[in-house]
């Protein structure tokens, strides 16, 4: 059986600096993220950056581009017995858009984005949530879109410690704010251990 894990965070959370050191250390592994680079992800990129974009379209459209990455990348992967670790995944969903859709007409709408995701998603195995406060992600990020507002991050952090709450055993959170050396170290650590002999983890 081969194993899913993801990687989550506010932005700024050096997730991407992590993601880049784990897989030059594990090449055996396949790695993605979300948005993916497909035309559905460069659909997803136009829509971020459009200050005016409708917060329920963006959440059909990061879900479309997450049913393609399913299909295309995830499945073929895992299904050939390669591990596979995703920078973002459902629950940059179930926190970004359930945040975004917080004053909608939508009625709960982190149970809704699950909802629509139960039929078709894959649950990972684990993930690692790099753990920073909104102030300090910001700083470290800059804002270069919409979503690097700290108010608004401070709402998908809130969402995010809803879906851990309810799934504490697959998350493993990572103090962002250490070093970003430490912070590797750490996340090669926990991934080492879920992959166990999947993959060398010596490099
Ligand atoms: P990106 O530049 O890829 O940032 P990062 O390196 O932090 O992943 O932009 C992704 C942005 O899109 C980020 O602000 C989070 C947001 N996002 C959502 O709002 N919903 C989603 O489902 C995904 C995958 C990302």
């Amino acid at each position: 059986m081969s194993t899913l894990i993801t990687l989550e965070g506010l932005d700024g959370s050096g997730k991407s600096t992590v993601c880049e050191s784990l897989q030059s250390a594990l090449p055996e592994v396949t790695f993605t993220r979300e948005p993916t680079d497909s035309w559905y992800g460069d659909l997803v990129t136009e829509s971020m950056h459009d200050d005016s974009a409708d917060s329920l379209a963006e959440l059909f459209l990061f879900t479309a581009d997450h049913a393609a990455h399913l299909n295309r990348v995830i499945r073929p992967s895992l299904a050939s017995g390669t591990a596979v670790i995703s920078d973002r995944y459902a629950d940059s969903r179930f926190a970004y858009q359930a945040a975004a859709l917080a004053d909608s007409r939508i009625d709960a709408p982190l149970e809704y984005i699950q909802s629509i995701h139960e039929p078709f998603s894959r649950r990972p195995d684990a993930t690692v949530y790099l753990d920073i406060d909104p102030e300090t992600g910001v700083t470290r990020a800059g804002a270069t879109n919409k979503f690097e507002r700290v108010q608004y991050l401070e709402r998908v952090a809130t969402q995010y410690e809803r879906v851990i709450a309810a799934e504490p055993t697959r998350f493993y959170r990572v103090d962002a704010s250490q070093s970003i050396a430490d912070v590797k170290k750490r996340v090669k650590t926990i991934v080492g251990t879920m992959l166990g002999d999947e993959v060398s983890t010596e490099s």
